[in-house]
């Protein structure tokens, strides 16, 4: 039975592996998340029904695992079921919330157990028992999950919070070392806690808790709301460390193998985000982006600099006549859930005979991805996606540019602005094409919170409205010439 669900565990985690590698194109993603849930799936079954414990017995507690598996099955599939893709960050917190919180359980129940264990061994005392290896490697590994999973947890609901305007950024003078103050208590505390197992261990254990839970809302609360991707994505790892020390502490392969590939993905991720928004993990820890800083394109505007605008008849003449249109989506797509429209726009073009593509940025959105899944919602073909570089290449022979709901990811500031907060971040050069036309519903701002000059370049229109709104308006006028 044990090297059945040996077998089971290895499949598992080859599937979790393989399901990652599929993830990486947006073509295989679906399946590839499916096989790796069809592995979940059968290690959750096999340590169900084949794992048996020292005495050679079988789990008990079947009410209760089964009440959880349904009511969370549940909950789960009807809130995936419904979210907007807007609010997909929020949900992927939630979860990871869920996750961290799940590994702290584990090392509350597992401390629970060592601290019975200790009692029922007549004539040993508590430091004696601080000398055997095994049990102190075990507090460590308990320690570990405790923290990590209650920091992503408190972290994560915070995020989630901030996310959907419930909880506003909150900062207070010297929270950063308060927090750093914070973190080494925990950890003094933690060390302590396995070096010395004192009389009042357990106190000791539920204040690391709380203190733990502290530290995952102050790390969080002065993190700009717009951020909290990034932030999420960090704390998916955290969490993805804290079960991988579950699968330590019950030698659990695939536990430990899935807590290892979250834990190096969600790390990787993170790096990938800071990279393509050109900053440091620690800007995005302690720097507050996205609070209204203007760089010198922000300047110009204010001193009166004007920009055009175009109608929806003109805008719709100019896209007839092109040979080559590129359309680049932002966060305001997916706002507007515009995606089916723009899809549409697009094959009313092809139909005339207009070369139709669409230039994705890396961080377009609000999350990795966002515009790919967006896209692929409408049935768009993934061959139409271009990705930064390639896209670059081709704008100088474009004849008209779309930008549907972006903003910072064709900001020029970021090439030329050294002042400006994404100045170094890769851009779409859409200014090399002769006509570019950006949907927006106002000048304001977006993400980073700067203007853009690019609006007001002789090259560029703006067509203001809603993405969908527009989109849709533009088809009729397509649809009459
Ligand atoms: P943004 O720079 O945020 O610009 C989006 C624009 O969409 C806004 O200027 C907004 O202008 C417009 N908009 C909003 N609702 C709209 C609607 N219904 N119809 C039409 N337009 C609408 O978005 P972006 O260019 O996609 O750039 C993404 C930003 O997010 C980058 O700064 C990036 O660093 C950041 N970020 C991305 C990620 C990932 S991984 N994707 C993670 C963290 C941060 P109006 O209000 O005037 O309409």
């Amino acid at each position: 039975m044990a090297a059945i669900l040996t077998i089971i565990y290895l499949l598992a985690s080859i599937t979790f592996i393989i399901g990652l590698k599929m993830l990486a194109h947006p073509a295989r993603a679906r399946r590839g998340n499916l096989i790796a849930a069809a592995g979940m799936a059968a290690a959750i079954a096999g340590t169900i029904f084949l794992y048996k414990d020292e005495e050679g017995n079988f789990l008990q507690n079947y009410t209760w695992i089964f009440g959880g598996l349904i009511i969370g099955g549940i909950a789960g599939t009807v809130a995936a079921r419904k979210v907007k893709m807007t609010a997909m960050p929020e949900m992927v917190s939630i979860f990871n919330g869920m996750g961290g919180a799940c590994a702290a359980l584990i090392s509350v129940v597992e401390f629970g157990h060592l601290m019975d264990g200790l009692q029922s061994v007549p004539g040993l005392t508590a430091i004696d028992i601080t000398f055997q290896a095994g049990l102190r490697q075990q507090l460590l590994i308990i320690l570990a999950g405790l923290v990590i999973g209650s920091i992503s947890f408190a972290g994560s609901m915070i995020a989630w919070g901030k996310l959907n305007g419930k909880i506003r950024d909150f900062i207070f003078t010297g929270q950063h070392i308060f927090n750093i103050v914070l973190l080494l208590v925990i950890f003094f505390m933690a060390l302590y806690l396995v070096g010395w197992l004192p009389a009042s261990g357990v106190l000791l254990f539920y204040i690391i808790l709380g203190l733990s839970l502290l530290y995952g809302v102050f790390f969080v609360m002065p993190i700009g709301g717009a951020d909290m991707p990034v932030v999420i994505s960090l704390l998916n790892s955290f969490t993805g460390v804290a079960a991988a020390c579950g699968g330590f502490l019950y030698n659990n392969k695939a536990m430990l193998t899935g807590g290892i590939l979250v834990g190096a993905a969600g790390t990787l991720l993170t790096i990938l985000m800071c990279k393509a928004m050109n900053r440091s993990l620690l800007n995005v820890l302690i720097g507050s982006f996205g609070t209204g800083h203007k760089g010198a394109a922000g300047a110009k505007a204010e001193g009166g600099a004007a920009y055009k605008e175009i109608s929806l008849s003109d805008a719709a003449m100019v896209m007839n006549y092109a040979h080559k249109v590129i359309i680049v989506p932002g966060y305001g797509l997916a706002v507007a859930q515009a995606q089916h429209t723009c899809h549409e726009l697009e094959k009313l073009l092809e139909s005339k005979g207009v070369e139709v593509t669409y230039a994705i940025h890396p961080v377009a959105g609000r999350m990795p991805g966002h515009m790919n899944v967006l896209l692929a919602e409408a049935d768009v073909s993934y061959d139409k996606l271009q990705e930064m570089e390639q896209a670059n290449n081709d704008f100088p022979s474009t004849d008209v540019v779309l930008i549907l709901g972006a903003n910072d990811v064709v900001n020029p500031a970021a090439k030329n602005d050294p002042a400006s907060p994404i100045y170094g971040m890769p851009i779409l050069d859409v200014e090399l094409a002769k006509t570019v036309i950006v949907n927006k519903r106002s000048m304001k701002p977006g993400y980073a919170g700067i203007e853009n000059d690019l609006f007001f370049q002789p090259k560029a229109s703006m067509l203001f409205g809603d993405a969908k709104k527009v989109l849709q308006d533009l088809i009729s006028e397509l649809k009459e010439l």
